[in-house]
C-alpha cells in the first residue's frame, strides 16, 4: 500500500521533470507551475493520498511530498533562469549588442581657439579698466567708412573691400574700428575705456594668411590727457601678459585714417627670439595689431570735442595672435570645422 503510494509520487516527479526538461518558452512553463505546483496541481494535491496510509506513516509521506514540491520549485526557477539567458543570447545575436564592451563618452563641447584668445584679451583689458562693448556686424558705410574718416573714393577703402547687401549703404563691417564710433556716441562727453570683440568681414581671395571672415578685438580710450605713452603702456602691459614678460616691442610708423599719428606693433618673434626664422620671415619682428591716437575728425564724430579730450585706438586679429601662440600655419582651419583640429583646444 505505501509502496504504491511512493511510486505514483516518484513517478509524478520523474514525469513534472521530463516536461520541465521540454519546455522552451515561458508560457508553457507557466503552465507547467499551475499543472503542479498551483493550488490544485498534481504534486499539491499528491498529499491527500495521506488518507490511504496508517496514522504512523503519515507524517513521513507529508515530508515526503513538502520535499519534491520543493525539487520541483527549484528545478522551476532554474528553468526560468536557463529560459532568460537564451533570451539574451538570442537578442545579441540579432542586435549584435556587445554589454562588455566600455560605454560611449559624450563629447564634451570646448572653447573654439578663436573664442579661447578672446577670453584671454577681454581678461586683461578688463583687469585695466576697459569694458567689453559689441556693435553690429552689419554696419553702414558711414560708421565703416565715413565717420573714421574714410570718405567715399578715398584709396584707404582699397584695404577693406566687403560684402555689401542689397540695400544701397548697408554692408558688412570690415573691422570692428566703427564699434569706437558707437562707444563714443553712447558715452560722450564721459571719459570711456572699452574693447570692442567681434567678427569682421571682408571680400578676399581667401588663402593660408586670409579669410573673408574672422574676428578683431578693436580698443579705445578717450579722455583728458590720454597720450601716446598710455597707448605704449597699455600695449607693453597687455602685450606681456599675452605672450611673457619677456616680450620686446616695436612701434613702427603706419597710416589709418582715423589716427593721427598711427602706428603699428611687432612684438620680437617668439620662435626665433628676435633672430629671424621662416615664422617670422627672417625679419625677427611680428606685427601684432594697428594703433594710434584717435584722429580729432573722429572724436569730433563721436560725439567729443577734439579740444577737451584726446585718445587712443588699436585693432588686432585673435585669430593671428592665437595662430602664433600655437603654431597654426593656416587661418582657414579656424573655421573650416574640422573637428580633429578644434580638439587640439580648450
Ligand atoms: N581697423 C584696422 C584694420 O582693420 C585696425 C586698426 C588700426 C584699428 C589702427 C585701430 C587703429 O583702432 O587705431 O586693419
Amino acid at each position: 500500500m505505501a509502496e504504491r503510494v511512493y511510486e505514483t509520487l516518484h513517478q509524478l516527479e520523474t514525469e513534472a521533470l521530463q516536461e520541465l526538461d521540454a519546455i522552451t518558452d515561458e508560457k508553457t512553463l507557466d503552465e507547467w507551475r499551475v499543472r503542479y505546483l498551483g493550488r490544485k496541481g498534481k504534486a499539491t494535491l499528491a498529499v491527500r493520498r495521506l488518507k490511504e496510509l496508517p496514522p504512523e506513516e503519515r507524517p513521513a509521506y507529508g515530508k515526503a511530498v513538502n520535499a519534491l514540491k520543493e525539487r520541483l520549485l527549484a528545478a522551476l526557477e532554474a528553468k526560468q533562469e536557463a529560459l532568460k539567458a537564451q533570451a539574451l543570447a538570442a537578442e545579441l545575436q540579432v542586435e549584435a549588442f556587445d554589454p562588455t564592451l566600455p560605454g560611449r563618452q559624450p563629447s564634451l563641447g570646448r572653447y573654439h581657439p578663436s573664442n579661447l584668445v578672446l577670453r584671454e584679451i577681454i581678461d586683461i583689458f578688463r583687469q585695466m579698466g576697459f569694458q567689453v562693448l559689441f556693435s553690429p556686424e552689419v554696419e553702414t558705410d558711414d560708421y565703416n567708412f565715413g565717420l573714421l574718416n574714410i570718405p567715399p573714393g578715398h584709396p584707404a577703402r582699397d584695404m577693406w573691400d566687403t560684402f555689401y547687401t542689397t540695400r544701397e549703404g548697408v554692408l558688412l563691417r570690415t573691422h570692428t574700428s566703427p564699434g569706437q564710433i558707437w562707444a563714443m556716441r553712447q558715452f560722450a562727453p564721459e571719459p570711456i575705456r572699452v574693447i570692442l570683440p567681434g567678427k569682421c568681414y571682408r571680400y578676399e581671395q581667401v588663402t593660408a594668411r586670409s579669410e573673408m571672415m574672422f574676428h578683431q578685438v578693436e580698443g579705445l580710450a578717450v579722455g583728458k590727457h590720454i597720450t601716446f605713452a598710455d597707448l605704449k603702456g597699455t600695449v607693453v602691459n597687455f602685450i606681456r601678459q599675452l605672450f611673457g614678460p619677456e616680450r620686446q616691442l616695436r612701434f613702427r610708423c603706419s597710416h589709418f585714417p582715423f589716427t593721427e599719428p598711427s602706428v603699428e606693433v611687432d612684438m620680437d618673434c617668439i620662435l626665433c627670439q628676435g633672430k629671424g626664422c621662416r615664422v617670422c620671415k627672417y625679419t625677427g619682428w611680428l606685427e601684432i595689431m594697428g594703433a594710434g591716437m584717435v584722429h580729432p575728425v573722429v572724436l569730433r564724430n563721436g560725439g567729443y570735442d577734439p579740444e577737451e579730450v584726446t585718445g587712443f585706438a588699436f585693432g588686432m586679429g585673435p585669430e593671428r595672435i592665437a595662430m602664433l601662440r600655437y603654431g597654426i600655419d593656416d587661418i582657414r582651419y579656424f573655421f573650416s570645422n574640422d573637428i580633429r583640429f578644434l580638439q587640439q583646444f580648450g
